[in-house]
């Protein structure tokens, strides 16, 4: 039996920083406001001239070295975004050839917010029918890019960041158990437009700008605690574990109350779940790998430990991965 394991993470956050103060002075809002009800303090945003694969070719080569092999020896290149820098290229062929990844298969996916479960999953089925042996999962957004700075109830949620991961073909356990999942029926909770006319959509948005995100917050609230909660559930039942074998739960970093009330339902405490949203904002899909590294590096991870990796994002989506370290 071959098992997927990460065997190596990578992280770029961009410098500069939007506090809650910054917010204050751009729409109706204050700090009080929006650390009781999300949590955050600040976020990281991209450059001007930044973009989604210039923060992932960076976080993939981290990945790369910390897995301890060469670009070349990547046979496929998965990069899970929401903010493409083009329809064509896929970023990940953009990422492969600043790798030097010459072996490497490349294409891009969306599952938003649930990028990177999905993308471990995608890694999961190639490495182990045997196909792949090294497969690079990054996940990249620029929502700042598509936030609208009218809309005081999403404009302070989001930043900017890229995570990687190495999966790598190995007779150690690694990916355990995978669950994700989708319910259609809320596509419209979470919403950016591309070419479709949607004089309703368009009308909705403060800024009447159609490729601006709009979100229905108490929905998508709604939808995550239950979606995170259940998703986790699944991959313990799965592998036949509880949460007590679990060292370390790390949630998509969208809000501080969904979190709190996920974990809730879960029935676990603050001290087993890694949260860094005061600092960072909701990142998209990079929030789930770029806080994996950030706790590697951190120490927060030894080798043997059983991890839970749960999120949420636009679909409406899901995704969990049950690991062990
Ligand atoms: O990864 C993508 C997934 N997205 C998310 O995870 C977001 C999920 N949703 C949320 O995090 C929350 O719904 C929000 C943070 C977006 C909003 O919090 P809420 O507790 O759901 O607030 P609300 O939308 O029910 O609004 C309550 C009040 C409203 O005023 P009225 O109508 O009661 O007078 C809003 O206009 O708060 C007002 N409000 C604000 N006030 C000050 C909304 N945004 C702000 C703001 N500052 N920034």
């Amino acid at each position: 039996m071959i098992n997927a394991k990460i065997t190596g993470v990578g992280r770029y956050i961009p410098e500069k920083v939007y506090d809650n103060a910054y917010f204050e002075s751009i729409v109706d809002t204050n700090d009080e406001w929006i650390t009781r009800r999300t949590g955050i303090k600040e976020r990281h945003v991209s450059a001007p001239d930044e973009f989604t694969t210039d923060m992932a070719i960076k976080a993939a080569k981290k990945a790369v070295e910390n897995a301890g092999i060469t670009a070349e020896e990547l046979d496929l290149i998965i990069l899970g975004s929401v903010t493409p820098d083009y329809f064509t290229p896929a970023g990940a062929c953009v990422v492969q050839a600043a790798l030097g990844a010459v072996n490497a298969a490349a294409f891009d996916y969306n599952a938003a917010c649930s990028g990177f479960i999905t993308g471990l999953t995608i890694a999961k089925q190639f490495i182990e029918n045997g196909m792949y042996k090294h497969v690079l999962v990054v996940c990249a957004d620029v929502l700042t890019k598509a936030t609208d700075y009218a809309d005081r109830s999403t404009c302070i949620l989001f930043g900017d960041a890229a995570g990687a991961a190495v999966v790598s073909a190995s007779e150690e356990t690694g990916i355990i158990a995978v669950d994700i999942g989708a319910d259609g029926t809320g596509a419209t909770a979470i919403t950016q437009l591309a070419y479709r006319e949607d004089a309703e959509e368009t009308e909705k948005r403060v800024s009447h700008n159609k490729s601006s995100i709009w979100m229905a917050g108490q929905t998508v609230m709604k939808f995550a605690v239950k979606a995170m909660a259940d998703a986790s559930g699944r991959v313990l039942e799965k592998a036949g574990l509880t949460y007590d074998d679990v060292a370390l739960v790390i949630p998509h970093q969208a809000n501080y109350r969904i979190v709190d009330a996920a974990i809730k339902r879960m029935g676990i405490t603050e001290d087993k779940v890694f949260l860094n949203l005061e600092k960072y904002g909701n990142t998209s899909a990079s929030c789930i790998p770029s806080s994996l590294a950030q706790a590697v590096e951190e120490g927060r991870i030894k080798k043997g430990d059983k991890l839970i990796l749960v999120g949420f994002g636009g679909g409406l989506t899901w995704g969990a991965a049950l690991l062990e370290w």
